[in-house]
């Protein structure tokens, strides 16, 4: 083992509530979607205003939902960025459609607004973006175009 010091991608918040929770799940034999998984559902619902809400598995799960909540698949083109994990991107093809790679803005490491109006075309449906939110050093900004709104 390195003794080097570990500098860590993400540092979760595992507390003593966040362990007894988890262990009274594992205790009650759900392990997919038991009635923890509604409770939930249910409060997150309420904080944000009522809108209806439902828990996935991943991040993979929820990038695909959306796609195909869009109605995204073949002959699509979504326009993402190559800075990103793999999921990004195999969402894409996973609906049948194409991901269009832009590159980032240097500063910021995030999808670069300037040169995603370029890579539009006729079949471009959608722009997925990924904040990178420790190296944002410029506030958000957003571009809209006819049927379509990106961030970066
Ligand atoms: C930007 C981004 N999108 C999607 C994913 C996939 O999330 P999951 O591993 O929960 O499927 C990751 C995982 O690291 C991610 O960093």
């Amino acid at each position: 083992m390195s003794s080097m010091p570990m500098l860590p991608f993400t540092r979760p918040c595992i507390d003593e509530r966040t362990i007894s929770d988890v262990a009274a799940v594992l205790r009650s034999g759900w392990l997919t979607t038991g009635p923890g998984c509604a409770e939930l559902e249910a409060a997150l619902s309420t904080r944000f205003g009522g809108r209806p809400v439902r828990l996935v598995n991943s991040g993979t799960a929820s990038l695909e939902l959306a796609l195909r909540l869009c109605g995204i698949g073949a002959g699509d083109e979504v326009i993402t960025t190559p800075l990103s994990w793999v999921a990004t991107a195999n969402v894409v093809l996973a609906v049948g459609a194409t991901p269009v790679f832009v590159d980032v803005d240097s500063r910021t490491r995030n999808i670069d607004l300037d040169r995603v109006e370029a890579a539009i075309t006729p079949s471009t449906r959608a722009v997925m973006p990924v904040d990178w939110p420790a190296c944002r050093s410029t506030a958000t900004t957003c571009m809209r175009w006819p049927g379509g709104t990106a961030c970066g």
